[in-house]
């Protein structure tokens, strides 16, 4: 059996975040993150896929030296409904006693940020907190820490800047609300 992922089908309903307030909102947390951490020894740990954009040009603002390492978690299938299960992969390079930021692309339950924080707590950082860019507006939060965030938006499916339905649509440059295409 084939493992090709067919490209969904889905219209772009609303336009949340036009790419110019995203580019804004970016270099004001990397202004930010680059007073808090500055003279420290900072690692960006990108959690993949989603946060690839958000890591990519939030670390091309950040005025300060930094690493850039990954991990890899999934938590969604192919679809818009969540397993509940996620899935980490174990993370690049040596974290011991450095400080280290977890960018990830969106709250949503919070049970993944929860996991990569206990996979990332194992390694010894001198510290760990959450730089998000999203956080939905969701019932059923699991309460985690969340030192920066970009915006805040509705409890509904989004894809673009990384995030994907699919794994489509990760490449818009804006964050819009997704439609599944009639027929
Ligand atoms: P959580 O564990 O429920 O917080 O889900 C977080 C993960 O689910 C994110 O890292 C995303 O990969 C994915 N996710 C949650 N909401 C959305 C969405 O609206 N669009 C695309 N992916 C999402």
């Amino acid at each position: 059996m084939s493992d090709r992922v067919i490209p969904p089908r889905l219209s772009i309903e609303e336009i949340l975040i036009p790419a110019e307030r995203i580019r804004h909102r970016v270099a004001e947390l990397a202004e930010q993150i680059g007073r808090d951490y500055q003279g420290r020894d900072l690692v960006l740990v990108g959690a993949l896929k989603g946060a690839i954009m958000f890591l990519a040009d939030l670390s091309r603002a950040l005025p300060i030296p930094h690493r850039l390492e990954f991990l890899q978690a999934a938590s969604y299938g192919n679809g818009q409904s969540s397993s509940g299960e996620v899935k980490v992969a174990d993370v690049t390079g040596d974290l011991k006693g450095y400080d280290v930021l977890l960018v990830e692309d969106i709250y949503d339950t919070g049970l993944t940020i929860r996991t990569l924080l206990e996979r990332l707590r194992a390694k010894h950082p001198a510290s760990l907190e959450v730089c998000t860019f999203l956080v939905k507006n969701h019932p059923h939060n699991v309460p985690v820490p969340l030192k920066y965030t970009g915006f805040h938006v509705p409890d509904l499916f989004v894809v673009g800047y990384g995030l994907d339905y699919a794994q489509h649509y990760r490449n818009l440059p804006y964050v819009g609300v997704a439609r599944k295409a009639e027929g």
